[in-house]
This record gives C-alpha cells, sequence and structure tokens, in this order.
C-alpha cells in the first residue's frame, strides 16, 4: 500500500528505523537504560565507567545529571564519541519548580487555578531546560485519601476530577505547544496507577481495588494526562490486585496503550524491576526484565534489569527481538521529538537571565500567598493589626524547610523564611522557637511563652519538617510532631485574650484538634516554597487576601481514616436520633475541615441557584468589609444510577473577585448526564453549605 504520511515524518521514522537496523543488541539495551549519576557539593559526578558506557553506546538516558556545563561535556560523548552518535535523554523529579521552589503539589492543589498551575510547569520547565534537562518526572497524579502516606505531599488530593485539571494544565504547562520548543520538557504522569491507595497509607505497601473504584477515582488523572499529550508514563513502585504495576500488561499494554492510546515512552519507577523478584512474580533478572518489557516497560530506571537480564530473557525464550525494537522506537521518537537529533546542545546553551529569574520569584511569591488555606479566623484575628508580635515555633526560621520534601535544584539559601518575610515586611516582633521540630526538649518552652506578656498578637509556626512527608516518609501519628503541642498549650494559656494565629507546615492534613480549637486563627501553610516568608507576610498583613481551598479532608481523629467527601451512601445513612445508622460513637462522622474548605478576608452569601443551558448558576455577593476572592463549587449526585454512586461527585469549580458591597454571578458548566440527579453548588463539601437542586 502507498504510504500516505507527511514527508516529515516518513523522513523522521526512515531515520529512526534505519538507526535501529544498525544497532547492536547491547546498543538497543542502552537506549532502554537509564542510570544516575551522583550529585557531589560541586555539581553532578559521573564516574569514568559510565562515561565509558555513554561512550560504548550502552546508556542511552540518564537521571540526576544537570547543570548546562556538566550536561553539554556528557552529551558530547554521546553524540561525538559513540558509534551510533545518539543523543543522552536526561530526566530529573522537577516536582514543584527546578530551583525557584513553588508549593508543593498538594498546596498549588487547593489554588484550584488551572491558569497557575500550568504557569507554575512553564516557569520550571524554563529552568529545567536551561539546566540541559529533557524529562521532568512529573506530574504526580496518585489521587490519596490516606495522609498517612506521605506521597500525598506530591499529589493532586482526594479528587479525581481535580486530579484531571491538574494533568492537562501540568502537561501543557511542561510540553508547551511543542516539545521541540527549547523551553519545552517532556513530562512524565506518574505513578500509574492505584499508588495513593496503599494499605493502611504504609508506603510502597499492596494496593487493592474493584474495576469500578479505579476507573472512577484513579485512572481519570491519568486519561486526562494521555488525552493532554503527555510525552510518557511511570507505573508505580505497588501492585494492584496482586500483579506489580511494573510488569501489569493488562493496564499498560491494554488500558494505557490500547484503550488511552498512549504512543509514548513508559519509564520503569527507581529499580523497579528488579523489585519484581521481591514481589514474588520473577525468579531473576531475566524473568523480571522479560515481564517488564512484555508489559511494555520502554526505560528501565536504575535496576539494570534489561542490561543483564534481557540477553538472557532473549536466550531462553522469554522475550522478543521485536519487543526489544519497539521500545527502542519509541525512546528514540522521544529524542526526535525533543528535536535532540537536530541539535542536542541547544536546551543548555542559552544562559538564564536575571530578569526572567525576578519574574518567576514574583509568580512564586503570588502563587504561595494563594496557596495558603485559612482554616479558621475566629473575631477577624487576620489580617493582622498594628502592634508587636511573638513569633514562637521551630518553623519560624527555617528557610531550608519551606521547600518541601522534594526540592530539586532549590538551594536552603535562595528561601524566605518566615523571620525574613516578616522583617522585609516592615513587623515588629520578638522571636523565640521554643521547641525544636522533633525531640522532646522542652527546657525552653517557658522563655518563649514568656514574650507573651510583651506583646499584642502570637504567632506561631508549628508543623513537620520537610522530609516528615514525601516518598517514604509514611506517619501513622498525624499529630504535631516532638513537644510541639505541649508548646502550643504553654502558649494558649499564657497568651490569654491574645490573638494566636497558628501557622502549620506540612505536606498533609495533621490531625490537630486541640490545635485547631485553641487557636484564633490557623492557616495550612503546606510547604510554600522559596517565596514562603514574603508570601506569608502578605497573606498575614492584608496586602494579599488568602483564596487557597484545601484539596483534602481533613481528619479529626486519626481513626476516620480515609475520610473523603466522595464515598458512597450507606443504608443507614446517619441519624442522631437512630443508633443502627452509619456513625462512630466516640467521634463525628464529618471531617474537621472538610474539601473545599478555606477562608477569604471577605465574607460571601451565594443564592438563587438555577441550572440553565450554560450550567448552574449562582447568585454570590461579598458582605465583608475587605475584598477578596471565593472558589465556588459543582457536585453532583446521581440519584437512581443502578449502581450507587458517591453521595457528592465534583465537577467543576469557578472563582469570583469581588470588592466589599458588591455581587455578582458564577456559573460553572455543568456536564451533561442521563438520569436524574440533584446538582450542589457551594464554598466547600460541607453538606450544610450547599445549595441544591434536583433536576
Ligand atoms: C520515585 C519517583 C522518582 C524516581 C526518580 C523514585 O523513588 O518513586 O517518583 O521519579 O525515584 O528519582
Amino acid at each position: 500500500m502507498q504510504k500516505t504520511a507527511m514527508p516529515v515524518y516518513t523522513g523522521r521514522m526512515s531515520h529512526i528505523d534505519k538507526l535501529i537496523a544498525d544497532m547492536t543488541l547491547a546498543e538497543k539495551i542502552g537506549q532502554m537504560t537509564m542510570t544516575a549519576s551522583d550529585y557531589a557539593v560541586t555539581g553532578p559526578v559521573i564516574t569514568p565507567v559510565s562515561e565509558d558506557s555513554i561512550r560504548a553506546g550502552v546508556i542511552g538516558n540518564m537521571l540526576n545529571l544537570y547543570g548546562a556545563e556538566h550536561v553539554q561535556r556528557i552529551q558530547k560523548i554521546a553524540v561525538e564519541e559513540s558509534r551510533l552518535h545518539i543523543p543522552l535523554l536526561l530526566g530529573y523529579d522537577v516536582i514543584h519548580g527546578h530551583r525557584t521552589v513553588f508549593p508543593i503539589p498538594l498546596a498549588e492543589a487547593g489554588m484550584f487555578d488551572p491558569a497557575a498551575w500550568e504557569a507554575t510547569a512553564r516557569a520550571a520547565a524554563q529552568e529545567a531546560t536551561a539546566d540541559g534537562l529533557h524529562l521532568a518526572f512529573s506530574p504526580m497524579l496518585d489521587v490519596a485519601r490516606d495522609p498517612r502516606w506521605g506521597r500525598i505531599a506530591e499529589g493532586p488530593g482526594e479528587d479525581p476530577f481535580l486530579g484531571a485539571a491538574i494533568a492537562r494544565a501540568k502537561v501543557r504547562g511542561y510540553q508547551n505547544l511543542s516539545l521541540s520548543d527549547v523551553g519545552a520538557i517532556a513530562a512524565c504522569a506518574k505513578h500509574y496507577v492505584g499508588y495513593g491507595a496503599v494499605t493502611a497509607g504504609r508506603e510502597y505497601a499492596s494496593t487493592d481495588m474493584s474495576a469500578g473504584m479505579l476507573e472512577e477515582v484513579y485512572l481519570p488523572p491519568f486519561r486526562a494526562a494521555v488525552e493532554a499529550g503527555v510525552a510518557s508514563v511511570m507505573p508505580a513502585f505497588t501492585d494492584l490486585n496482586g500483579v506489580p504495576m511494573t510488569a501489569n500488561r493488562a493496564l499498560l499494554r491494554g488500558t494505557l496503550r490500547g484503550d488511552m492510546g498512549f504512543d509514548g515512552v513508559i519509564v520503569s519507577d527507581y529499580n523497579a524491576i528488579a523489585e519484581l523478584i521481591n514481589h514474588g512474580v520473577a525468579d531473576d533478572l531475566a524473568e523480571a526484565a522479560a515481564l517488564a518489557l512484555k508489559a511494555g516497560v520502554d526505560i528501565d530506571m536504575m535496576a539494570d534489569a534489561y542490561r543483564r537480564g534481557l540477553p538472557v530473557a532473549l536466550e531462553r525464550g522469554l522475550a522478543s527481538m521485536a519487543d526489544i525494537d519497539d521500545a527502542v522506537r519509541r525512546v528514540l521518537v522521544l529524542k526526535e521529538r525533543l528535536d535532540l537529533f537536530a541539535d542536542p546542545y541547544r536546551r543548555g546553551r542559552t544562559p538564564d537571565t536575571a530578569d526572567a529569574l525576578a519574574r518567576r520569584r514574583a509568580l512564586a511569591r503570588d502563587v504561595a500567598a494563594r496557596a495558603l488555606v485559612l482554616l479558621k479566623n475566629r473575631n477577624n484575628a487576620l489580617p493582622l493589626g498594628r502592634g508587636r508580635l511573638a513569633v514562637i515555633g521551630p518553623l519560624a526560621d527555617a528557610a531550608g524547610e519551606m521547600r518541601g520534601p522534594w526540592w530539586g535544584a532549590g538551594r536552603p539559601e535562595d528561601c524566605v523564611s518566615v523571620l525574613t518575610g516578616l522583617r522585609q515586611a516592615g513587623l515588629d516582633f520578638r522571636f523565640a522557637p521554643g521547641v525544636q521540630i522533633e525531640g522532646a526538649d522542652a527546657s525552653h518552652i517557658a522563655e518563649a511563652e514568656a514574650l507573651c506578656d510583651e506583646v499584642d498578637a502570637v504567632l506561631l509556626c508549628l508543623g513537620e519538617a520537610a522530609t516528615m512527608s514525601g516518598e517514604a516518609a509514611s506517619r501513622a501519628h498525624l499529630g504535631l510532631p516532638g513537644v510541639q503541642q505541649q508548646l502550643a498549650d504553654a502558649v494558649l494559656a499564657r497568651a490569654k485574650g491574645k490573638p494566636v494565629i497558628v501557622l502549620l507546615f506540612s505536606g498533609r492534613p495533621l490531625v490537630v484538634p486541640e490545635l485547631a480549637a485553641g487557636a484564633d486563627a490557623l492557616v495550612a501553610a503546606w510547604f510554600p516554597g522559596s517565596e514562603a516568608g514574603n508570601a506569608i507576610a502578605d497573606v498575614l498583613t492584608g496586602r494579599a487576601s488568602p483564596s487557597g481551598k484545601t484539596p483534602i479532608s481533613w481528619p479529626r481523629a486519626m481513626g476516620q481514616i480515609p475520610v473523603f467527601f466522595g464515598q458512597r451512601p450507606s443504608g443507614r445513612p446517619f441519624n442522631p436520633n437512630d443508633h443502627y445508622t452509619s456513625h462512630y460513637s466516640d467521634v463525628d462522622n464529618a471531617p474537621l475541615f472538610p474539601f473545599g474548605h478555606g477562608l477569604t478576608y471577605g465574607a460571601f452569601e451565594i443564592a438563587s441557584l438555577r441550572v440553565t443551558d450554560e450550567g448552574a448558576t449562582v447568585d454570590v455577593a461579598n458582605t465583608g468589609a475587605r475584598a477578596a476572592q471565593e472558589t465556588l463549587f459543582l457536585f453532583t449526585r446521581q440519584t437512581r444510577p443502578g449502581v450507587t454512586r458517591p453521595v457528592l461527585e465534583l465537577k467543576g469549580f469557578a472563582k469570583i473577585a469581588l470588592e466589599p458591597s458588591a455581587r455578582g454571578t458564577v456559573t460553572i458548566p455543568l456536564p451533561a448526564s442521563t438520569g436524574p440527579r440533584t446538582v450542589f453548588v457551594g464554598p466547600s463539601a460541607d453538606p450544610a453549605r450547599l445549595l441544591s437542586l434536583a433536576l
């Protein structure tokens, strides 16, 4: 049959096919291998053995190698000294910024702002490509409902609709209009799929779920990423219903490549192919390599399983050369799409400018302020009035912690601590840390507490250390670490009537009902990134008006976990007058703060929900004394679906900014549906605050 493809496409394929035809088995497997460079204080270091391997064409991809000069030097070995001159593909964990660190992904999720999500990814791509990188191992799209799991910090929170919206924005931001743009970086949707559902929130544990749960909750963000053209996907470390994702042919070749039409590169997680032996599905590296290849994994990250195992697997008849060629082709096509063959040195050639850096810092400040969530504000304790402040707690003078658990190339010395931010805002304050983040030393609480006598208001800076969330950071107790609660109790008792404002830093919702009850104002600061202190000062002083919303429910007790708004109905919904209904005998069913909760400096009233062809519309008024921005959510409940549906399903969100006493309307498009349903609109998933309309 006559080929009808565009000439340029035919050209590309023939170039790649010719390369594949010329390659030895070792060179092919080299393109399916990704190894790391080490990182020394002075920059990346790469062993002479690895340099020789690049020269020999048996390492085609690397991670953790960045910095224009280092990259150009190593790339030169691949391009000029290897037999086939194939450029290296360089990946790195650009998770929430590269050199400029933006708020952790969970915090950004709470902005409910696709333009901002896209802008931070674009800025990260610019910095990462200026550092010579081609592939960002993000966005992390694991829906998670269990805050014991530390990686909840890296993801979109509890809701699939939100996760899908983030996926689209992040892929656009990283990849720009075309991967061949010099400032575009290939994105990697990870970790496919179900990792957020690890048993009991314990890192790397097994996952098990119904087909319906997988389809409705865990797959949608990945489907959205594929629709947006994501260049690569990383399978999860975990097994799903007994099949490790790295060897999950049904979900990788079937669902991802087949049903979703994903034709990019599947890159394993770190050492995950070798770990198939621990999962108990392979006896040796040859079997592990064969299983991963059959499932569709193109690149082996760090297990050396393809290099050591595939030749043996071929001999044993466990793997086919056709599968190897397909994997190599996908890797080479990605390099081609990134324009690496035409000009392997282009990323990293143009140095970053001071202007561009200043723009990214301004973006980081703006975004960090908008990602803070004002959980409580009794008697308008915030914004701060005039007067002197006592700043107390171990997170106030902790610039490096502000980066959160995955800081990319961000340096602690480039981060603004709370103290520095307050100082730069001209605030009059006294400071005492009182205690350390962890540990049992309570001997300095008394001197910290004494500061309360000299001031008009108290700012308590409490929470987790950055590395207490993130990978391999599951926790079974989600209260304040160390003796911080003791410090908080002492300060709350001593402050007697003076407003106590708590800034809570964490990579997850903490379980702090007493602290929330005692504080006058409570701000979930998460980890705000490079501009933390400035953004916090902006919000505390009222220069910026808070608008963040929590993308995850905050439990009031550990025993409620998992608590999330999208639960399915019970046949015996809770009724306080009927004992035999769904409830705990020792704690409320409701979370302490529901999904979507977040106060502003305004006061919003919504009324008159109606549905038209354009969607669900409500009238909104700001009856408060300050300009503010409110986010409204659209939920539905399918009322006679045949199988049960969650009591609330998020279907949209929209924002409105109003001056004091101003009014407006908000319309949120309503997706089509068959069958009757109830539509809800409100400022959070708290049923008491939702307007509803049965359709
Ligand atoms: C993580 C991935 C990450 C990879 C490379 C793994 O431990 O699970 O998310 O991209 O390391 O650093």
